[in-house]
């Protein structure tokens, strides 16, 4: 008892923080370490590993609420995460201990019954390199193992903290800091190994992941994605055979095929699964301008977890070139096929199929798209391939209308499947884009370069098209059938971009809304039982654990991402009152969350328009499309996330406009310098631009007019 005390206030002493009120973790002063069994055993009283388990299923057989009770279902806690930001963490629960990142990779570790907090680690970011991210400065959530917790970071560090008390074991850095990588998705562990990938083809990068001794930190093994210059010499026979798929100076732009999130782990076969995203640039006719399949762009691919040798590749899009990428939630699951038992391996990635894979050999089993598609008429079941529709790939062409677009049919929010219903719960989205090749492209460093014009993309200033558009733009939880390849049934939500899903042993269904609520339905019928109202929007993942024969159901708000940044101000959700928290649910249990703070409408004054000719005002439009709107917003309406530059002084002040935009003064908070890539002029034209829109008839009462209703 008294070793237990010394220890526990050690713990606290070194952090800083306060004391938790009754003790953590049962009884032992220490914690049991997480091995490969703990992760494999799954007990009910934790979450050790992303997808809870190494198939990534993300299904509890936790049943003690159950469609029966779960109208009873109530606050039991909420922490606050201190973030404005989008918060995307899965919380990882082991021994009565909570373990979750906030913005900025602030990780927390929090007593799993009563939510106070044991203690914080703060990473202290470097923000010239977390502006390199394409969206939103988030981040998926940690991995246990051993005694440690490991974090990877926006700037591109893996960090492995002591579970105890916080501390820094070792931290590796995992890129080369002068390309525009980043980090949001949750490491996983296997076999001692911590596995991490990274981000930023959106900017141009050569994708890879990589495998870190747990214990050491040392590298073990690093496998590219994408093939490099061959005058470098290719690091392996792999990427000699891939680079047989790319044509013209394809490494000259990285190649891009980061693997920014979905793993899986099959221990009996030992395979290790991930997806890798898309090119880099997205236009195929600029990255390999004789075409090709560009291996292993879109693909999912196995490798041996001890060594990184490849095994096999699937390949979703052959020759991308519209950014779908098939980095999207990978689940392993066993399926009766046409009276066979299958090891399969299940992605709904962005393109818009829902794809059953042999996972032994990587055969093609099925595909089906799962929402409205108008790029491929449907996969051929011979060749596994998509049976592209003229005129989808738009390079020299007319601009194409395609659904999906870019944000995807289905994009990071993970899925569940339930081996009870036998279904797949796919947080599906209908968001259309309009694809269409940029003349005179050049690469610019550490900057946006897609090698398509986002300017076909924006949504013209004109209500009735806004609205036509707004109205195309849907979200649904959608219940798959992944054998029969259809649906099962839909629950329609108000707007695309919303929770990731978690299913449990009580027939039920979890998942939070873009327009902050957080809902239970029946897992074989899709009717709403119950509902929470959340006050800011939901993005992540619930998870579900068992701690004194108590069910919790807990969940992360806080809004974001790359559809918040770009549309959150243009198309407003249920809340724009943006608070990260974890919110944890039991039965019975009658909390409330803190009070909002009252709604202050603060006094904007416009910028008066600046009058230019209508060739730079053409220029700053769409310098302002293909490079700002991304983290300013469509039409430079801004979500929250970012300052709306509508209203912002700074607007109004043209030198220091040129000193912000231009010469990078508040780069260190995460606004990138674009002076090396834009003269003055051009800068200044963005300005008059920006101060047009201001002035737009698609006003804030207009956005107002059509957000959706709070509450
Ligand atoms: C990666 C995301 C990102 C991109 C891309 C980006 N910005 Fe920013 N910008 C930010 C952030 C974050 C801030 C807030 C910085 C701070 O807190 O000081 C900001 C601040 C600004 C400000 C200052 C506003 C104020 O009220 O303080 C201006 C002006 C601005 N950005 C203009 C632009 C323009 C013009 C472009 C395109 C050429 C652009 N930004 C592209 C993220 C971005």
């Amino acid at each position: 008892m008294g070793k237990f005390w010394i220890s526990a206030l050690a713990v606290i002493a070194i952090a800083g923080c306060k004391a938790p009120s009754n003790d953590i973790g049962s009884s032992a002063s220490k914690a049991a370490p997480v091995t490969a069994a703990t992760i494999l055993k799954a007990d009910n009283s934790g979450w050790r590993s992303y997808g809870r388990t190494y198939n990534e299923q993300r299904f509890s057989p936790l049943g003690s609420v159950n469609t029966g009770n779960v109208d009873q279902l109530g606050l039991a806690w909420s922490f606050d995460l201190n973030s404005s930001r989008g918060i995307e963490a899965t919380p990882i629960i082991h021994d009565g201990v909570m373990y979750v990142t906030s913005t900025f990779n602030v990780v927390y570790a929090i007593n799993a019954r009563t939510g106070e907090q044991i203690w914080s680690y703060e990473p202290e970011i470097d923000m010239v390199q977390a502006s390199n991210a394409c969206c939103d400065l988030v981040n998926r959530g940690v991995a246990i193992w051993g005694e440690n917790v490991y974090t990877a970071t926006i700037d591109g560090r893996l960090i492995a903290l002591d579970a105890k008390s916080g501390n820094v074991v070792w931290e590796k850095l995992t890129i080369d800091k002068s390309k525009p990588y980043t980090i949001t998705g949750a490491p996983r562990v296997i076999k001692g190994k911590v596995i991490i990938g990274n981000g930023g083809a959106e900017l141009g990068v050569r994708g890879y992941i990589s495998a870190y001794d747990a214990k050491t930190g040392d590298m073990d093994w690093r496998f590219y994605t994408v093939p490099g210059n061959p005058a470098d010499g290719f690091e392996n026979e792999t990427m000699a055979m891939a680079a047989k798929t790319w044509t013209g100076e394809y490494w000259a732009a990285g190649g891009g095929g980061t693997a920014w999130d979905a793993m899986a782990y099959d221990p009996e076969l030992d395979l290790l699964y991930f997806g890798v995203g898309n090119g880099s640039p997205w236009n195929q006719s600029i990255r390999s301008p004789e075409g090709g399949d560009n291996l292993f762009l879109s693909s999912m691919v196995a490798v041996r977890p001890d060594t990184g040798e490849y095994v096999w590749h699937y390949q979703t899009t052959p020759g991308e070139t519209w950014d779908y990428t098939a980095t999207q939630h990978l689940i392993l699951a066993e399926l009766e096929i046409d009276g066979e038992p299958r090891k399969v391996i299940m992605q709904a990635p962005k393109n818009g199929f829902f794809y059953v894979i042999d996972r032994e050999t990587g055969e093609f089993i099925s595909a089906k798209n799962f929402v409205d598609v108008n790029w491929a008429t449907h996969i051929d079941p011979e060749t596994g391939r998509p049976v592209e529709v003229e005129g989808a790939r738009y390079s020299g062409k007319t601009p194409y209308l395609q659904l999906p677009g870019p944000l995807g049919a289905h994009n990071w929010h993970p899925m569940s499947y339930s081996p009870e219903t036998g279904l797949v719960y796919i947080p599906a989205q209908e968001a259309p884009w309009v694809y269409g090749d940029k003349q005179n492209y050049t690469q610019k460093d550490r900057m946006w370069n897609t090698g398509t014009d986002f300017g076909y993309a924006v949504i013209p200033s004109d209500k009735a098209i806004f609205r036509a558009m707004k109205a195309a733009a849907k979200g649904r939880l959608l219940a798959w059938d992944p054998v029969k390849q259809e649906a099962a049934w839909a629950h329609e939500h108000l707007a695309p971009w919303n929770g990731g899903v978690l299913s449990t042993g009580g027939n039920l269904v979890f998942q939070g809304t873009g327009d902050a609520h957080f809902a239970a339905y029946n897992a074989k019928t899709g009717d709403q039982l119950w509902k929470f109202f959340s006050q800011s929007g939901i993005v992540a993942a619930p998870v579900t654990y068992e701690l004194d024969g108590e069910q919790y159901v807990a969940v992360a708000s806080g809004y974001g991402g790359s559809f918040v940044l770009g549309y959150g101000g243009v198309l407003p959700s249920g809340s724009d009152f943006n608070s990260g928290r974890v919110m944890v649910f039991k039965l019975g249990a009658d909390g409330e969350l803190p009070a909002q703070p009252a709604e202050t409408v603060p006094e904007f004054e416009l910028p008066e328009k600046v009058e230019t000719t209508p060739e730079l005002l053409a220029l700053g439009a769409n310098v302002y499309a293909n490079r700002c709107s991304m983290c300013h917003g469509d039409q430079a309406f801004a979500s929250g996330l970012t300052p709306n530059l509508r209203y912002s002084p700074v607007t109004k002040d043209p030198a220091m406009w040129q000193e912000v935009v231009g010469d990078g003064i508040l780069a260190e908070n995460g606004m990138p310098k674009f002076g090396h890539a834009f003269d003055a002029q051009t800068i200044e034209a963005i300005r008059a631009h920006v101060t047009h829109e201001a002035h737009s008839d698609l006003d804030k009462q207009f956005y107002d007019e059509v957000s959706l209703p709070k509450q």
